[in-house]
């Protein structure tokens, strides 16, 4: 995790935890799963969350994940709070800092959550911005790990879709793991170019137009939607680019005999994927939803809690 001071990490990307690290958090994160960890490692401390975007599972997972582990957790919205009239960054983290113990922001820019990091004093989580969504990553992999066990060096991973802040953050996370990452996206949609340059040095990376490619004997194939928070004027646009990039039964049908289906939600059947996939036996979706929360308590507990 990223450390801009002595005293506290942040999480605004999946490599900022070393694989060993990860693994760790991993485990953690099961253990709460499973109900093996009941200790309050954050209690009496408060986690502020940012939200700057909508929200479903990110919020309910922080804010009843930090209430599980004995916190408090304040929802901070743009309409509510003064960073919505303009207050800046620098001012928001100072007087934050001042009262909490942890900040989550979900945001458009990712600048600002390196800002916020930086002149934070506490713990700051990178809850989604349009360059990354390591949180979701952290439940995708639980996911994972749960099917498949620990060998992710073993697995192929195949992204059908937008090269986005969820590709963005498999690179990452492919390159932290060493599992192969097989990406099928439109001329124009490829991911951000120094990640991928970054996950290619690492490990085995494909970049494909061709979905049929990239899920041929996969172990995991997954989706996101053709147009994230914030791109809703080019959604039409998008919907003709996305073409032949919808998750079907076919598709599934190359990918390995065991193969699984992941998306973050939220979903559009009949865009990116199938109701018969979403809602089939492979999908694990509902699965990786209720993985944000066991994830986030891992994050905070890490973070934030006692002799973090
Ligand atoms: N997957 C995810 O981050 O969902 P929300 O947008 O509902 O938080
Ligand atoms: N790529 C999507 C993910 C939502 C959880 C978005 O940014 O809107």
């Amino acid at each position: 995790m990223t450390s801009t001071t002595d005293s506290k990490r942040d999480f605004l990307s999946i490599t900022d935890l070393t694989r060993e690290e990860l693994l760790d958090l991993l485990s953690l994160a099961q253990r709460m799963r499973r109900g093996q960890e009941s200790g309050k490692p954050l209690a009496g401390k408060t986690l502020a969350m940012i939200f700057r975007k909508s929200s479903t599972r990110t919020r309910v997972s922080f804010e009843v994940g930090t209430f599980q582990l004995g916190g408090h957790a304040l929802f901070l919205s743009d309409q509510s709070s003064q960073m919505g009239r303009g207050e800046s960054v620098h001012d928001t983290a100072q007087v934050l800092s001042r009262m909490v113990d942890g900040i989550m922001i979900r945001t458009f820019a990712h600048r600002e959550v390196e800002e916020l990091a930086r002149h934070s004093t506490v713990p700051v989580i990178n809850g989604l911005t349009d360059l990354l969504h390591p949180c979701q990553l952290l439940a995708d992999l639980q996911t994972i790990q749960a099917e498949f066990g620990d060998d992710f060096q073993r697995l192929s991973v195949a992204w059908v879709g937008d090269g986005n802040n969820m590709a963005n953050s498999w690179l990452n996370a492919a390159a932290t793991l060493g599992f192969e990452l097989r990406l099928a996206c439109p001329e124009g949609y490829d991911p951000d170019p120094a990640i991928l340059e970054f996950a290619r040095n690492a490990t085995r990376v494909v970049l494909t137009r061709d979905p049929r490619e990239a899920a041929e004997g996969a172990h995991v194939v997954t989706t996101d939607v053709f147009a994230s928070m914030g791109q809703e004027e080019e959604a039409e646009t998008r919907l003709r680019d996305f073409q032949g990039f919808c998750v079907d039964g076919a598709l599934m049908d190359r990918a390995d005999r065991a193969s699984i289906f992941l998306h973050c939600l939220p979903a559009h059947r009949g865009e990116e994927v199938t109701a018969e996939v979403i809602d089939g036996p492979r999908s694990r979706v509902f699965d990786e939803a209720e993985n944000r929360l066991h994830a986030q308590k891992a994050l905070l507990a890490k973070l934030m809690g006692e002799g973090s």
